[in-house]
């Protein structure tokens, strides 16, 4: 017997019986985290802090197991289904990979060729998969929506991005800057741009919830909603964490462990809100004056897909109607050793795991 074989065999002993080495790790977490058993993960604003350190905890054992080719098919023969009304690169091939690192078999629903919404309501959709799915991750719009699939599906929901929130790209944030700085609490993380989306909402809440210090860095009109930003303010109290808004990207940057941006127009948005956004959010870009300012402790990161260069389409066309090389971060910061963007993306793998293994 090869090394390799011998090895998954050793770790891979009976499993759940009698487990060894990480995978004995894996289920002692598992066990510890049961509370989210049969939940959806819908928002971070739901679960407590100690429900996100454990999956946090857990996402670690599993990219062990993962990096080790240790098998951890601890959900063999689960079918979930992937709702997706908008596009994905990250969040799609996260799931469906960890799916089948899992064990489970996942079924693809693209933002054209289902029912759903045209001719069958979210209610009656979702009493429908919950008949065939053991888990639904669901893509779109409206929070509503990913709420009502949990209430009438009976199976866990997944956020995979809504307008409002994106929970699981927030514990992939987290995952890569424990990683990176070895702890959370008390880290300064600045969020640049439209900081009232999905992106500013989650890490706002995120921070508040792990004791981090939420600095969000834009125009008035760009800051998180005032309901939120209260609950946060609330939250932040408790865990010894801060929320902040300063609009002068040189004061907010100063000290930042973390500086974070997005794309200036989300998906789902209109083209017409261009011009406005490039001209409101333009001085917020994440260029190396602002990363020096913050110090050589800060780490550049993105959720991604990112408008660096013009190597995409809309980035071109950008650069065709208003001259603009890059939009929300200079090609400069992107690249740089300081950028840990794609360390961020890897951990959407490890993160929605933990999610579907916690959960299911
Ligand atoms: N960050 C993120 O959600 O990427 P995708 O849109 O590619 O899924
Ligand atoms: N705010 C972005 C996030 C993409 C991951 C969007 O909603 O398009």
């Amino acid at each position: 017997m090869n090394a390799d074989l011998q090895k998954k065999q050793d770790h891979g002993c009976a499993a759940g019986n009698g487990a060894c080495g990480p995978l004995k790790e894996l289920f002692g977490s598992l066990e510890k985290a049961k509370t989210l058993k049969g939940k959806s993960f819908l928002k971070l604003l739901d679960l407590s802090p100690e429900e996100i350190k454990q999956l946090l905890e857990i996402s670690e054992i599993l990219k062990k197991l993962k990096k080790e080719h240790i098998p951890h098919k601890i959900h063999e023969g689960k079918n979930v289904a992937l709702i997706f009304e908008k596009t994905s690169t990250r969040t799609r091939c996260a799931f469906e990979v960890a799916a089948a690192d899992l064990g489970m078999h996942p079924v693809y629903l693209d933002p054209k060729s289902s029912q759903i919404g045209k001719k069958e309501s979210i209610a009656d959709t979702a009493r429908v998969l919950g008949r065939m799915f053991d888990g639904i991750e669901y893509r779109g719009f409206g929070q509503e929506i990913v709420e009502e699939l949990s209430a009438y599906s009976g199976v866990p929901v997944w956020n995979g991005l809504t307008n409002e929130f994106h929970p699981t790209q927030i514990l992939a944030d987290f995952m890569t800057i424990e990683e990176h700085f070895g702890s959370l609490a008390g880290k300064k993380l600045v969020y640049m741009g439209d900081a009232r989306y999905n992106m500013g909402n989650s890490l706002m809440v995120g921070c508040a919830k792990l004791g981090m210090n939420f600095v969000a860095c834009a125009p008035a009109k760009y800051l998180p909603g005032k309901e939120l930003t209260e609950q946060c303010l609330k939250l932040a109290e408790e865990s010894g964490g801060t929320v902040s808004f300063i609009s002068d990207p040189l004061e907010a940057v100063k000290g930042a462990d973390v500086i974070y941006t997005d794309v200036w127009v989300s998906m789902g948005e209109p083209d017409s809100v261009w011009e406005e956004r490039i001209t409101d959010l333009l001085p917020y870009r994440v260029t190396k004056e602002l990363m020096d300012k913050a110090g050589p402790q800060c780490r550049f990161m993105h959720c991604l897909p990112s408008f660096h260069d013009l190597g995409t389409e809309i980035g071109a066309s950008i650069k065709e109607k208003f001259g603009l090389d890059c939009m929300e971060v200079t090609d400069e910061v992107f690249e740089s050793g300081a950028s840990i963007v794609f360390d961020e993306a890897e951990n959407r793998l490890h993160t929605i795991k933990a999610v579907m293994a916690v959960t299911l």
